[in-house]
């Protein structure tokens, strides 16, 4: 069965008929096309699939897409603004917090969310809030870094 939902995607007011069963990762990716947000295990295990559901880090593979009715969801597509990236998207730029990038939408979502209850988080904080995310190819530490520099910048101002 299908119903209508209405809510706020990337900070747009979104109207759309959704299937009671498929799921937001699914929906984002291949109904509304932002592939931003990445499949990974499928099942809860990885975070790479991760968006903000009214400021709060959620897996979108293991949500509804009709759940999301009457909500925020933010993408890592909202990011960015006139083409300026954010300050996360820059941490993970400049302090090399990527090398094949797969799961680092994920991340800059998770530390997002982060930021936007913790503007000054402490690494231990950082740490507790990306551990459900999982990264095959960097140490961790370069993200972790990516994360400090991320708040450092927005202290001086910038969005995370
Ligand atoms: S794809 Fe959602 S947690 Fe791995
Ligand atoms: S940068 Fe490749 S999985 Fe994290």
């Amino acid at each position: 069965m299908a119903r209508i939902i209405q809510f706020v995607l990337n900070g747009r007011a979104r109207t759309d008929a959704v299937a009671d069963n498929v799921l937001l990762l699914d929906y984002l990716r291949e109904i509304v096309g932002l592939t931003g947000t990445k499949t990974g295990c499928d099942g809860g295990e990885c975070g790479a699939c991760t968006v903000l559901i009214d400021d709060v880090p959620r897996l979108s593979c293991l949500t509804l897409a009709a759940s999301v009715a009457g909500r925020r969801v933010d993408t890592v597509e909202s990011l960015a603004v006139d083409g300026r990236l954010s300050a996360l998207q820059r941490g993970f730029h400049e302090k090399l917090g990527s090398q094949c990038g797969y799961c680092t939408p994920g991340f800059i979502m998770a530390a997002a969310g982060l930021l936007r209850r913790n503007a000054c988080p402490n690494e231990a904080e950082i740490r507790e809030a990306l551990g459900g995310n999982i990264c095959r190819c960097t140490g961790y530490v370069k993200i972790i870094e990516a994360v400090q520099h991320a708040a450092e910048l927005c202290a001086v101002g910038l969005s995370p």
